[in-house]
């Protein structure tokens, strides 16, 4: 087994056996590219979540939030061009029965079994298509969406009414898109099932250009507020045949994961293209009047769309760290060293020893931290294995209750990364976490 190939299992297994990701109806052997967020996934995911709401929408006065539906109208998709663009080529192996996308196959032969025996490239649409009422006909055909973005191009106006916004301005929302994907794989990396954090920002057509390239500095400067490692970030620029139907520049934010470098979030300019499609398509005009010059247009747009599920496996590969014990260098710590505000669990609190009272202060410490934070009480094995367990887990600090407690109301803090122990008093153990995690944002001009 490869390096790469090792720690991508190595991952894999943790957030299993950890209980961040679980493959979806695994009793019934699972069902493929479908994945399930266990307890720590969950608030990994909602942490994500909220860290890029708080930034692209509580901080900006000129963003305002959405939560459309996922079933749409089906004319929503004629006018996007998914229903005839969203495809890709799909080659079958006749030999093994493989499906690959067209780009998979390297020289006529298959990826798997090395036949060159396979059937020319068709169009394959990776809407999942389902029906609306009670009847199964074509009239009655509609779409689990695969991109959120639509739901804001149909709001436009609805937004654009109900709020003092004037171009430019943006409308965000975070929701599950669907894709009935030829490849899937790279674990919670491509799946037919996932979520996407959107963001569609209205502009002039004459600053389409600068706004472009702000926002690519914006969402740049997000991966590193995160703490992600710049070295493994990178920009890749869509080439004229790689752009997508509707793009007229793209970027996307490349991370490098285990499996290799691949996109995290694309930048599009999608210039009038949406909105333009939608106006001829529903008959509804959906220009923009400047109410100060009169001018009357159809706002360009620039999008940002990010994966969360991508943003939780380039988190999790960022942090996974495995290092040697410090006094015993023959054995190794498994740590995510993450930010603090992602983690899942932000408080380990432990009795020192499962007597004396400890158990009992420790709980009530628990309990009144609970009211701040996500909180674990453990107090089964050695202390040491108790901080393993967590560290293991991404949790920043971890919180004993000992002899001394009883006597002075005071208990060690001990902070994940450094293993650093401080003695603080009780009261203070909530204000020091709070202090602590706004520190370690970095500040990086994300506005
Ligand atoms: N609205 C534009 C759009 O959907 P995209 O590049 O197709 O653009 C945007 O997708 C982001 O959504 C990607 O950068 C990725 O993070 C996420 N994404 C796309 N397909 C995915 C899949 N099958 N599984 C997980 N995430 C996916």
């Amino acid at each position: 087994m490869s390096k790469p190939d090792k720690v991508m299992n190595e991952i894999m297994s943790l957030a299993k056996r950890r209980g961040f990701v679980f493959q979806s109806s695994e009793i019934y052997g699972g069902i493929n590219a479908i994945w399930d967020m266990g307890p720590l996934g969950v608030e990994m995911k909602n942490n994500i979540k909220r860290y890029w709401w708080y930034h692209m929408v509580q901080l900006r006065p000129d963003i305002e939030g959405l939560d459309a539906a996922i079933l749409m109208h089906p004319r929503v998709w004629e006018a996007s061009g998914h229903i005839s663009e969203f495809t890709d080529p799909l080659v079958e192996c006749r030999n093994c029965h493989r499906r690959f996308r067209a780009d998979e196959i390297k020289n006529g032969k298959c990826p798997v079994c090395g036949s060159d025996d396979l059937t020319e490239p068709r169009m394959f649409n990776l809407m999942f298509k389902t029906f609306i009422g009670p009847v199964e006909s074509e009239e009655n055909t509609i779409y689990l969406r695969p991109e959120t973005a639509q739901g804001i191009y149909v709001n436009f106006l609805n937004v654009l009414n109900t709020t003092r916004q004037k171009i430019p301005f943006g409308i965000a929302q975070i929701g599950k898109a669907f894709r009935n994907e030829i490849s899937p794989g790279n674990f919670i990396f491509r799946s037919r099932e996932f979520e996407q954090m959107e963001m569609q920002y209205f502009v002039h057509p004459d600053e389409a250009d600068k706004w472009f390239e702000y926002w690519r500095q914006q969402r740049w400067n997000w991966y590193l507020s995160l703490g992600i490692d710049e070295g493994k970030l990178h920009w890749h620029e869509h080439g004229p045949d790689e752009l997508a139907h509707y793009a007229r520049a793209a970027y996307d934010i490349e991370f490098d994961f285990p499996f290799g470098r691949k996109e995290l979030e694309g930048i599009h300019n999608r210039g009038d293209f949406d909105l333009s499609r939608h106006q001829q398509y529903s008959g509804k005009s959906l220009e923009y009047t400047d109410k100060v010059t009169g001018e009357k247009y159809i706002p360009f747009i620039i999008e940002t769309s990010g994966g969360v599920d991508r943003a939780m496996l380039a988190i999790l590969c960022d942090a996974y760290t495995v290092e040697p014990e410090r006094n015993d260098p023959n054995r190794t710590r498994t740590v995510l060293k993450m930010h603090p505000r992602i983690s899942p669990i932000k408080v380990g609190v432990f009795p020192l020893v499962k007597k004396d009272g400890m158990p009992e202060m420790a709980r009530e410490i628990a309990q009144e931290l609970r009211k701040k934070f996500t909180v674990f009480y453990d107090e089964k094995d050695s202390i040491g294995r108790r901080y393993r367990r967590q560290d293991e887990a991404g949790t920043p600090f971890c919180v004993t209750v000992d002899g001394q407690s009883l006597q002075d109301e005071t208990v060690t803090i001990r902070e994940r990364d450094t293993m650093v122990q401080v003695r603080v008093k009780i009261t203070e153990i909530a204000p020091m976490i709070e202090k602590y995690i706004d520190s370690w944002e970095r500040d990086k001009g994300i506005e």
